[in-house]
């Protein structure tokens, strides 16, 4: 990660790194949350410091822990410096559920959920894309610093940072799949989100295919000149390059060494779950969200159990499904089917204290997934549209004892790059449910094989490469600029 060296660095996100969350005993706990983007992204930060804008999400009261606006984090090993924007509850409420998450995601991730685009939302929105632009400006020294902007909830701060730091390299990480033109045409403001996205030196998605339906939504919507060949679209002779930067994780993990051996931690899982002692084990983890195929994963682990009866009383499936937006009717709605999906499934086919879904709707730490994934048998990932998913990358990351099989959806990203899973359309139950059962049954040499190759791919193309190549590819870029102005 030598490009991060040397340059001013201001990432600017809606999620915070940290989350402080008020404790029992009125004091704070801090918490890392569920986000790929923050799992991606914290580990760049360590090694570069910085300034990371974020919005401040925790419930602990700022009187109570003296919390202030600027943090210094880790906090039991400070890197680089928190700056947490404060949002009201109608803030939060049209920016972040509203037309963040009510309007984009669905919009952009196609599961089939309407989205929903009301105008105070979008009020709302542009006015906390201003607030989080101004935080940018105020925390720049220099009139030329590097800010990496990310995902859909700030689409437009790069054109309002761009205007008032028209030498800053800003480098936009669109973090959820860009849909194609029909799809993003229905977005009342589409103009705006794409003109605010171009005010990016780079903007970076996570597949080619994503890049190429961006190209085409400009193509379609606004006045612009675009080079195929080259990636790049002008809008009044500003330039923005548009290439595929796929995400991925930290490598070596942190903290491997104090890791406990995948046998000692298949033993902790049985015992705290009361799973059969020759338990074959599956695990989800995602956020409880629609769009990870969740209930599609249940009726495949279903439907398996129905086709392969030797295979109960000893295969059972845990999923950890981190709370998430729930104060968002789909959400709800979502989760209780979910949670119905598990007790009929239960009732089907248990017996005694056997088992089969052991579901976890709780916040997991990273130490207590490392646990899990190191203790499971088969990782099941089936999102019906992912921009990358990093848990399935994860979960190869932590066995370094080379065994257990990965089933993948062919619809998140990581499918394009991890090509030794077991890849599945989560729509066709019979499918989903054949991998798993095959993956059941696959003999610890063939696990291996896979096992080590997706381990190279990972190792080999892991978040300091995502964020190297980003910066230097803007290094050129500014350079190619510069050399132009002159001429
Ligand atoms: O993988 C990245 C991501 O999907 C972001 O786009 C999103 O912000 C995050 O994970 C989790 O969602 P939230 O921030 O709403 O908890």
């Amino acid at each position: 990660h030598a490009e991060l060296r040397g340059d001013e660095i201001i990432v600017v996100s809606n999620r915070e790194p940290y989350i402080h969350d008020l404790d029992q005993h009125g004091g704070a706990r801090v918490r890392r949350p569920a986000s790929g983007l923050v799992t991606a992204i914290e580990p760049v930060m360590r090694a570069c410091s910085g300034t990371w804008i974020a919005h401040g999400s925790g419930t602990a009261d700022r009187d109570v822990v003296d919390l202030h606006d600027r943090v210094a984090v880790p906090p039991d090993q400070p890197m680089y410096s928190l700056r947490r924007i404060w949002l009201t509850p109608e803030e939060e409420q049209g920016y972040y559920y509203g037309f963040a998450n009510e309007g984009l995601w669905p919009l952009c991730h196609v599961a089939h959920v309407r989205p929903v685009f009301r105008e105070s939302d979008w009020q709302t929105y542009r006015a906390v894309n201003q607030r989080f632009a101004e935080a940018v400006l105020r925390e720049a020294r220099t009139d030329d610093p590097v800010v990496l902007v990310q995902d859909y909830h700030l689409a437009l701060v790069p054109a309002l940072v761009r205007e008032k730091l028209p030498q800053a390299t800003i480098l936009t990480f669109w973090h959820i799949p860009w849909p194609n033109p029909e799809s993003f045409g229905i977005c009342p403001w589409r103009r705006e989100i794409l003109l605010g996205l171009l005010g990016s030196t780079i903007l970076g998605f996570h597949t080619k295919f994503h890049c190429k339906n961006f190209l085409e939504t400009v193509d379609r919507f606004i006045e612009a000149r675009i080079e195929h060949e080259h990636s790049v679209v002008a809008v009044a002779e500003r330039e923005t390059f548009v290439e595929s930067y796929p995400i991925s994780i930290e490598w070596p993990q942190p903290l491997e060494g104090d890791w406990a051996s995948p046998s000692d931690c298949r033993r902790l899982v049985i015992e705290r779950h009361g799973l059969p002692e020759h338990a074959i084990i599956g695990l989800g983890v995602d956020r409880f969200d629609y769009t990870k195929g969740i209930v599609e994963r249940l009726n495949a682990v279903e439907r398996m159990l129905e086709k392969y009866p030797s295979l109960i009383g000893r295969f059972v499936f845990v999923q950890v499904a981190s709370p998430t937006r729930s104060s968002l009717d789909e959400y709800r709605a979502f989760q209780q089917q979910v949670e119905r999906l598990s007790v009929r499934i239960n009732s089907r086919f248990g017996a005694g204290r056997y088992q089969p879904v052991v579901f976890l709707a709780e916040h997991h730490d990273h130490a207590q997934l490392i646990e899990l994934y190191r203790a499971a048998d088969i990782c099941v990932v089936t999102s019906l549209h992912d921009g990358m998913n990093l848990v399935c990358k994860e979960y190869v990351a932590s066995r370094d004892d080379e065994q257990g099989v990965l089933v993948l959806s062919r619809f998140a990203g990581a499918a394009r790059e991890m090509h030794e899973a077991l890849i599945i359309n989560p729509y066709h139950v019979e499918e989903t449910a054949d991998a798993i059962y095959r993956a059941a049954r696959m003999s610890s040499g063939e696990q291996r094989e896979r096992m080590i190759s997706l381990r190279h791919t990972v190792r080999d193309f892991n978040v300091f490469r995502w964020a190297g190549r980003m910066l230097s590819d803007a290094a050129r870029w500014r350079l190619r600029a510069r050399v132009e102005e002159r001429v």
